[in-house]
């Protein structure tokens, strides 16, 4: 018989910002009747510029704060956290932590050029963990790195196709798709709702890759059957935090989760008050 105190009701996420709501969104596609706390870090976005030291200190912090608040299982719906902290997380927490890497593997088998390209924040490209990717997928392949800064704070200011976002992706993209790169990997969450903007200038015929369907997949794996999930009289909710201004959240969260929503400060020991 399952121990009821096993059973999994709410899921932990959290990102730097809003970029993992890209996640949340599929694993939620996946899952209706779970419960979800999103935590925002936006009082401290963006972490791709940060030291290893800082972003470790906010993983850490976030992270107790999701457990907290009830969460059974988190999900670590960011790359560089996930590259910089997600050892640490690991070896302090006894709950499953779901976390992602750039998806180089896929891109990988996908290319037909031999060319890919991997955007990401600069602690991510220059992380041990894309070496080790590139080291274990890479051999054959031309894997371009290249280093996004200022793109998560577009997306943070809800700039996904502005002009200058327009031309600032053309910046980053031309050289990958002039060296013949045919697949791009988007190695951060944020970028995700940037895939329009990135498609129309990369063209057609490029693929783009991103990691929230593998990990969505891999927090069902967690979740298990419907036997392991705490039954539920309702359909799933989100509960969304920020550290950063809740009033100025509210529009942009709204905007890419696609239906109004509201959003909370983080204010330490608030929890236990239900999702
Ligand atoms: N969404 C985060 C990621 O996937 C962005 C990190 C940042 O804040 O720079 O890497």
């Amino acid at each position: 018989m399952t121990n009821p105190s096993s059973l999994v009701r709410t899921v932990g996420v959290f990102d730097s910002g809003v970029g993992g709501l890209s996640v949340l969104k599929a694993i939620r596609r996946k899952h209706p009747t779970v419960d979800f706390i999103y935590i925002a870090d936006s009082g401290n976005a963006p972490y791709g510029s940060r030291s290893a030291e800082f972003i470790e200190n906010r993983a850490s912090h976030i992270t107790d704060s999701l457990v907290d608040a009830g969460a059974q299982i988190i999900v670590v719906a960011c790359n560089t956290a996930t590259a910089i902290a997600v050892a640490k997380l690991r070896a302090k927490l006894t709950i499953p932590i779901v976390a992602m890497e750039p998806a180089i593997k896929p891109a990988v088998t996908h290319t037909k050029t031999g060319v890919i390209g991997v955007l990401a924040t600069e602690r991510t490209i220059e992380s041990p963990t894309v070496a080790r990717l590139c080291r274990e997928f890479g051999q054959g392949v031309k894997i371009l790195l290249q280093p996004c800064p200022g793109l998560v704070e577009l997306v943070e200011r809800g700039e996904l196709s502005s002009d200058y976002t327009h031309e600032y992706l053309r910046k980053l993209i031309s050289p990958l798709i002039d060296q013949k790169a045919d697949t791009l990997v988007l190695g951060c969450t944020h970028y995700v709702f940037l895939e329009p903007a990135i498609q129309l200038i990369a063209g057609v015929k490029v693929c783009i890759i991103e990691s929230s369907a593998a990990v969505a997949r891999q927090t069902m794996r967690h979740l298990g059957n419907e036997k392991n999930i705490a039954p539920g009289e309702h359909a799933g909710r989100e509960l969304f935090l920020t550290t950063g201004s809740p009033e100025n959240a509210q529009a942009i969260f709204s905007q890419l989760w696609g239906s109004p929503v509201e959003v909370q400060a983080l204010e330490d020991k608030q929890f236990h008050s239900g999702v």
